[in-house]
C-alpha cells in the first residue's frame, strides 16, 4: 500500500543542482566536463581559515552544541567586518550565524510572515527563494526584470497594484543577472519598504564580487530589514554551510527560538575556522580579478549570437546569456544544455531554472571556475554550436 508523501509542499526541482547530479554521474564514468553549471569558486579558502579550522579540530569545547545564533566571537568579527566594508558595526546581538544563507531564508520566511502571506521577488532570480516560499506556503509575487529596463525589477509595478505584498526580496549583485543596485536605489528601495510596510529581505551574498560598482549594504538604509549574507562566495566555503542574518529587533526572539529547533546551531569547528576568513581580504581580492578575466574571456570568445541580449554581469560570477539570436526555431533551454553537456562536454545551467516563463531561451554560465577551464569551455562551444544549430 502507498504510503503518504505530501502534495502540499512539492516544489519545482532546483536544475542547477540537477545538473551537478548529471555531471556527477558523467565524470564517474571518466567524462571530461567543463563546468559553468554551479555558482561555486574553484578556488580553496584562504589558508588562514584551513589553519583554524583544524585548530578547531583539537580543541575539546568545539566538539559541542554552539548557541543558536553562533558563538559571539564570530558574530563580533561579523561586526567588525561591516565596519571594515560599509563603516556601520551592527550590534552582535542581531546577528545570527546560520548553516549557509538558504537556512537564513528558510528563518527569514517562517519568522516574518505566515501562511499565505505574499512576498515580491525578481524574476529571473534565484530559483530557491521560489521553492523554499512555495514550500512553506507563502505566495511568490513575481516582478519582471528585463533587459531594455537594466534588468532591475519593476518596482512601479507593486506600487500600482491594489494590494502591497507582505515583503519583498531582492538580491544584489543578483544571480543570474549580475545586476548591481546603486547606493540610491538601493536606499530608495529600503525607504520604499518603510514608507509602506513592506518586509524587506536583502540578499547580499555577493558583495565582494563587483568588478565597477562596489555594493552598498541594507543595513545602512533600513532598521527593519533582514539582510542575508554567507561565506560561501567571496569567501570560498560553499562546503562549509555557513552563513548570517543581520536581524531587526522585532525578529530576533522568534527567529531565534525557530533555530533553536530547526538545527540547534551551526557546527562549532566550521565557526572557528570563519573566524580567520575576514582577516586577509587581498587574498580573496585576488579571486575577484580571477572572475572578471573569466568574464572578459567569455565575452570576447563567445558569438554574439549566443550572448544576445545578456544582462550587464557587474557582480557574481554568472552571464545570463539570451539565445534568442541563435536561431529562427524556438529553442528550449533544457534540451540546449542537455545537448551541450552530452555532445561538447560542457555543463551549464537551463535559463527556465530562474525564470519559469521566459527562460527557455536563455542560459546561466557560471565564470567561477579557473581561466584555463573556462577557455577551454568557450572553445568547445564554439567548435560545436554550428552543427548543433543545423539540427534545429
Ligand atoms: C543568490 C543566492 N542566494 C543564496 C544562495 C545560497 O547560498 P548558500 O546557502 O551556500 O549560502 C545562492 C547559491 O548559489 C545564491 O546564488
Amino acid at each position: 500500500m502507498a504510503l503518504k508523501v505530501s502534495t502540499t509542499n512539492r516544489i519545482p526541482p532546483f536544475l542547477a543542482m540537477e545538473m551537478m547530479n548529471a555531471t556527477r554521474k558523467l565524470e564517474v564514468n571518466g567524462a571530461d566536463l567543463m563546468h559553468l553549471e554551479i555558482g561555486q569558486p574553484s578556488t580553496p579558502p584562504p589558508p588562514a581559515v584551513l589553519q583554524a579550522l583544524s585548530k578547531s579540530l583539537g580543541n575539546p569545547q568545539t566538539h559541542g552544541y554552539s548557541l543558536a545564533f553562533g558563538e559571539m566571537p564570530l558574530r563580533q568579527r561579523i561586526a567588525a567586518h561591516y565596519q571594515d566594508w560599509y563603516g556601520c558595526r551592527p550590534d552582535p546581538d542581531n546577528i545570527a550565524v546560520t548553516l549557509g544563507s538558504s537556512l537564513g531564508f528558510t528563518l527569514a520566511f517562517l519568522g516574518a510572515f505566515d501562511r499565505g502571506d505574499r512576498i515580491a521577488l525578481a524574476n529571473p532570480g534565484y530559483p530557491a527563494y521560489r521553492n523554499i516560499m512555495l514550500a512553506l506556503g507563502l505566495e511568490p509575487v513575481l516582478l519582471p526584470s528585463r533587459a531594455a529596463e537594466g534588468w532591475l525589477p519593476r518596482l512601479k509595478s507593486l506600487a500600482n497594484d491594489s494590494k502591497l505584498p507582505d515583503g519583498l526580496l531582492l538580491a544584489s549583485p543578483a544571480n543570474p543577472t549580475g545586476v548591481v543596485m546603486s547606493d540610491v536605489e538601493l536606499k530608495h528601495v529600503c525607504q520604499w519598504c518603510d514608507a509602506n510596510g513592506v518586509r524587506l529581505i536583502m540578499d547580499e551574498i555577493y558583495h565582494g564580487l563587483t568588478f565597477d560598482k562596489r555594493p552598498t549594504s541594507a543595513v545602512l538604509h533600513s532598521e527593519s530589514a533582514i539582510v542575508i549574507n554567507s561565506f560561501s562566495k567571496y569567501f570560498c566555503m560553499t562546503g562549509w554551510r555557513l552563513g548570517w542574518m543581520i536581524l531587526p529587533d522585532d525578529l530576533l526572539e522568534i527567529t531565534e527560538r525557530l533555530a533553536q529547533n530547526l538545527y540547534i546551531g551551526p557546527s562549532r569547528p566550521m565557526q572557528e575556522g570563519a573566524m580567520a576568513a575576514f582577516d586577509d581580504y587581498n587574498i580573496l581580492d585576488q579571486n575577484v580579478l580571477r572572475y572578471q578575466e573569466n568574464r572578459d574571456v567569455l565575452l570576447r570568445d563567445l558569438p554574439s549570437e549566443f550572448l544576445g541580449d545578456m544582462a550587464p554581469a557587474e557582480g557574481a560570477f554568472y552571464i545570463y546569456a539570451d539565445l534568442k539570436q541563435l536561431s529562427k526555431t524556438a529553442l528550449n533551454s533544457i534540451d540546449f544544455t542537455n545537448a551541450l553537456l552530452k555532445e561538447a562536454n560542457v555543463a551549464c545551467t537551463p535559463g527556465v531554472d530562474f525564470d519559469q516563463e521566459l527562460g527557455h531561451h536563455y542560459l546561466r554560465l557560471s565564470y567561477a571556475g579557473e581561466t584555463e577551464e573556462i577557455r577551454n569551455a568557450s572553445r568547445r562551444i564554439n567548435s560545436w554550436l554550428p552543427s548543433y544549430l543545423k539540427t534545429l
